[in-house]
C-alpha cells in the first residue's frame, strides 16, 4: 500500500510511544514509524508489554501496530523515508559544565538533527516535541545547513502538553495544538503541512499557530504555571496547619472564582514529573542569561516551595512520632509521581524516601506500576527498605503509614484490617488527602493530612 505521508518520530518515549500511536490510529493514510537508539525499547514496543504504562495505550497500539504503525531500530532508513521528522528526544537537565542543574542538556537534540543530516536524501519538515529552551530551533537550523542544493530542512516548534495517566485523553481531545514556524514562504508551507495532520480529528480553531520563539517558549511558561498554582495551594498549606483552616476549602471557595479557575489546585506533597522542575530551572536559567535576576528569583521560589513542601512533610513526621524514626517501620503507599502512570522521574516519594533513609527509619514501599523504576532509583540508596507489591503486607508491623501518589486503590483499601496489622500508636500521613481522615480516625489511626487539621487521640 502507498500511504500519503511518511511520518517519522525518533524517541520512542513518553511523549513519541503516545503521540505517534494516536496519529496513526486518526491518520490511516500516513505511515508512522518510531525509532530510538535503545533496541530493547523498540523490542519492548513491538512485544504485548509496552514499556510504558498509560491507560488506553495498549488498546491503539495493537489496534495500528503493523498497519501503519511500525517500531523500528533502523534510525537511517526511517530518516531517508520519512517527510516529517518528529523529535521527541529526551532534554534533561544538564548535570555538567556550564549551567550544570538548571540549562537543558541539548546533546540529544543535537545529535539527532545531526542524524537527520547525515541520512537525509531529500528535503524534510523537522519538528520540535521535545522541551526545550527558547530559540533551540536556530541551533538546529543551523546543524541542518546541507550542501545537496535540492534538500531543505523546515523546523517547527509543536510542544507537547499531554499529561502522563491522562495522554490518550489528552491527545485525543486537546485544549489546544501549538504549532510555530518561521513566518517566511516555505516556513509557513510547512506549518499548514502539519496543520493537516491534526486537522484529521481536531477542529482547525483548537489548532493555534505562532512564530516559533513564542511557540517554544509557551512551553516553558505552560508548565511554569501549572508548577506555580501547585506551589501557591501548597503555600498555602502549611498556613492552613498553623490556622486550623481547610486548604480544601480554600481552595474551593478561591477556585470558584471564574478568574482563578478551580484545576491545579490540589494541596500535595509536591509536584513531580519529568517535566515541571527541569522546565522551571530551564527557564530561570534562561532568565538569567538575560540578566533579568528578579525574575529569575521569583519562578525560583515555585521550585523552592516545592522542596519545602517535602521538607516540612517528614518533619512532621518525625515531630509527631516522637521525634526519632530509627528503627521505626514506615510503609510508603505510592512511588509514581502521580497516578495512573508507572513513571518515577522527579516523583516526591523518592526524596522522602531518601529522608526516612536518612532518618534510620526501615521503609516498606508499595506501589501499583512503579515498582520496577523504584528499584532502579533506589539501587545506590543506603539504608533498610524493602518494595512489596502488595499493601497490606507492605502496611503490615509499621508504625506509620505515608500516602505518596494519588492512587484510586488507597482511596478504598480496608482500613480497618491495616490498622488492626500496624503497631500502636498507627498513624497516617496523607500526603495527598486522598482518604477519608475522620473514618480512619474512628478506627483509631493519628491522622495527619495537608493543610487540614491533624486528627489525634494523645
Ligand atoms: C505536565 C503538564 O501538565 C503537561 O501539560 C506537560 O506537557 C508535561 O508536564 P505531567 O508532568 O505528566 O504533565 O503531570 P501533571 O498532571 O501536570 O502533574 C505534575 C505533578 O503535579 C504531579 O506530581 C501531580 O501529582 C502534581 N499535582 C498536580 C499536584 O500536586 N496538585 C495538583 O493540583 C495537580
Ligand atoms: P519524554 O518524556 O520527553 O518522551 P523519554 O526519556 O521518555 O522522554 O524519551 C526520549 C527517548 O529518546 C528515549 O527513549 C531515548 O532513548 C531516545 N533518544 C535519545 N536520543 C536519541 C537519538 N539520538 N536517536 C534516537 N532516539 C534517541
Amino acid at each position: 500500500m502507498k500511504f500519503e505521508k511518511e511520518i517519522l518520530c525518533i524517541g520512542a518515549g513518553y511523549v513519541g510511544g503516545p503521540t505517534m500511536a494516536m496519529i496513526a490510529s486518526k491518520c490511516p493514510q500516513y505511515r508512522v514509524t518510531v525509532v530510538d537508539i535503545i533496541p530493547e525499547k523498540i523490542d519492548q514496543w513491538n512485544s504485548a508489554d509496552l514499556p510504558i504504562y498509560e491507560p488506553g495505550l495498549d488498546k491503539i497500539v495493537k489496534q495500528a501496530r503493523g498497519k501503519n504503525l511500525f517500531f523500528s531500530k533502523d534510525i537511517g532508513a526511517g530518516i531517508k523515508a520519512a517527510d516529517i521528522v518528529f523529535v521527541s528526544v529526551n532534554t534533561p537537565t544538564k548535570t555538567f559544565g556550564a549551567g550544570a542543574g538548571m540549562a537543558a542538556d541539548l546533546q540529544y537534540v543535537e545529535k539527532t538533527a545531526r542524524q537527520i543530516l547525515e541520512y537525509s536524501e531529500s528535503s524534510k519538515i523537522v519538528v520540535e516535541k521535545s522541551t526545550i529552551p527558547v530559540r533551540t530551533a536556530q541551533a538546529i537550523k543551523r546543524i541542518l545547513v546541507s550542501d545537496k542544493s535540492d534538500v531543505h530542512f523546515e523546523v517547527l516548534s509543536n510542544p507537547e502538553f499531554l499529561a502522563e495517566g491522562t495522554a490518550m485523553r489528552d491527545l485525543e481531545n486537546p485544549d489546544r495544538v501549538l504549532i510555530g514556524s518561521q513566518e517566511t514562504d516555505s516556513g509557513l508551507k510547512a506549518r499548514n503541512e502539519l496543520v493537516e495532520i491534526y486537522a484529521n480529528w481536531l477542529p482547525k480553531d483548537k489548532i493555534i499557530t505562532s512564530n516559533i520563539w513564542s511557540s517554544e517558549l509557551s512551553k516553558l511558561v505552560a508548565n511554569a504555571f501549572l508548577a506555580q498554582r501547585i506551589s501557591s495551594i501548597n503555600a498555602v498549606s502549611s498556613l492552613c496547619e498553623e490556622t486550623d483552616a481547610d486548604v480544601g476549602e480554600v481552595a474551593r471557595a478561591v477556585g470558584l472564582d471564574s478568574r482563578i479557575g478551580s484545576k491545579f489546585l490540589q494541596a500535595s506533597i509536591g509536584f513531580g514529573g519529568s517535566c515541571f522542575q527541569k522546565d522551571l530551572l530551564n527557564l530561570v536559567y534562561l532568565y538569567c542569561h538575560y540578566g533579568l535576576n528578579e525574575e529569575a528569583d521569583y519562578w525560583e521560589g515555585v521550585l523552592k516551595i516545592n522542596e519545602n513542601q517535602m521538607d516540612r512533610f517528614v518533619k512532621n513526621m518525625l515531630r509527631n512520632m516522637f521525634n526519632t524514626l530509627a528503627g521505626k517501620r514506615v510503609c510508603v503507599f505510592g512511588f509514581a509521581f502521580k497516578a495512573n502512570t508507572g513513571d518515577t522521574r522527579n516523583t516526591p516519594s523518592l526524596t522522602v524516601v531518601e529522608k526516612l533513609l536518612a532518618e534510620q527509619a526501615e521503609v516498606a514501599i508499595t506501589d501499583p506500576k512503579a515498582l520496577d523504576n523504584a528499584a532502579r532509583d533506589l539501587k545506590d540508596a543506603k539504608g533498610n527498605y524493602e518494595l512489596i507489591s502488595d499493601p497490606y503486607e507492605a502496611a503490615g508491623g509499621c508504625h506509620a503509614i505515608a500516602i505518596m501518589t494519588e492512587w484510586e486503590l488507597y482511596r478504598d483499601l480496608d482500613y480497618q484490617k491495616i490498622f488492626d496489622s500496624m503497631q500502636k500508636p498507627a498513624f497516617i500521613f496523607d500526603g495527598r488527602n486522598i482518604v477519608d481522615h475522620d473514618k480512619l480516625f474512628e478506627i483509631g489511626f493519628n491522622v495527619f493530612p495537608i493543610g487540614k487539621p491533624k486528627k489525634v487521640h494523645f
